[in-house]
């Protein structure tokens, strides 16, 4: 089935066609990939050095977005201020994570949140998540509160179209894989000692430092990613409402669970757009566990 007849029957209009918009803008980020690679002299609103293909995968979804005339804004990491429009949902956007990997050609994704209130916004107003790969093929990953669904980009000479992948996907409860961001020697200590029991229960470490990437094998195979709470940076790297509660939405759709250490990632309430979070995404039960770990370890 062919991505515009699935959101025409699963999806709510406006949902559906910010998502054929995306899908659409994705193609042409994918396809300039290779030739935006370079440094550009300048840095996002985080302090970090945007390279041209941030910068253009930024104004392409951005633009792409706006000109549907459904968004209200589209905020994202690499805008000091929202993109303004005349729609009614707020759509928040990581427009190309892990661009650190550009030039290793380690796989990169995109990030969207669709939000119902004005951002910020806590993750519980999100009513959709979407997050594109771009590996050795293009996915499409997404939910809209019923499920999470997966499509994929097939080009056939000059035609490119979008093929159905999996439908309700799940998230498996026995996992295979972990792998976590930062400093071993700066995780908190209950992260350390967790993380260290891992392969003792048969699991492996898979990371390639692009948030999309290592979910997306989590979302495959079970397990967990996490960016942690960190002795000197207790909030970790990722951002809540570009990167972490998008995925904690769709995370928890393919019945997992996803928590910044005290509580559900959804139940944060950001206070800045640019807010961080210590994240623990994956499956349900091991994500609880490292949860509980975290907690006693706080009340001791
Ligand atoms: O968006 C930030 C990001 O690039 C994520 O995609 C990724 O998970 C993380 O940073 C990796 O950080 P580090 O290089 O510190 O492991
Ligand atoms: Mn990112």
């Amino acid at each position: 089935m062919k991505l515009d007849e699935f959101l025409r029957l699963n999806a709510p209009d406006e949902l559906a066609a910010m998502t054929l918009a995306v899908a659409k803008a994705s193609v042409t980020v994918w396809d300039n990939i290779p030739f935006k690679s370079g440094l550009l002299a300048a840095t996002n609103p985080s302090g970090e050095t945007q390279k041209a293909i941030d910068v253009f995968s930024n104004d392409v979804f951005a633009e792409t977005l706006t000109a549907t005339g459904l968004a209200a804004e589209v905020a994202s990491e690499e805008m000091a201020e929202p993109a303004e429009g005349k729609g009614r949902t707020s759509v928040a956007m990581d427009p190309l994570d892990g661009s650190s990997n550009v030039e290793t050609n380690n796989p990169l994704g995109s990030i969207f949140g669709f939000y119902s209130k004005k951002l910020p916004a806590p993750g519980r107003s999100l009513v959709g998540a979407l997050y594109v790969t771009y590996g050795n093929v293009m996915t499409l990953t997404f939910s809209f509160g019923k499920g999470v669904h997966r499509f994929v980009a097939v080009r056939q000479g000059p035609n490119m179209s979008f093929e159905l992948l999996g439908v309700d996907l799940k998230v498996p409860d026995k996992p295979e894989v972990y792998g976590i961001g930062g400093f071993r020697s700066e995780w908190i200590p209950p992260v350390r000692d967790f993380v260290d029991s891992l392969e003792g229960r048969g699991m492996r470490v898979r990371y390639c430092g692009t948030f999309v990437g290592d979910y997306n094998q989590v979302l495959g195979r079970g397990g967990v990613f996490a960016y942690p709470q960190l002795v000197k940076k207790p909030g970790g790297k990722l951002r809540v409402l570009y990167e972490t509660a998008p995925m904690a939405f769709i995370n928890e759709q393919a019945g997992g669970y996803a928590t910044d250490g005290r509580k559900n990632i959804l139940d944060i309430e950001p206070k800045s757009l640019a807010e961080t979070s210590p994240a623990y995404v994956g499956s349900a039960s091991l994500v609880r566990e490292l949860e509980s770990r975290i907690s006693t370890a706080e009340r001791s």
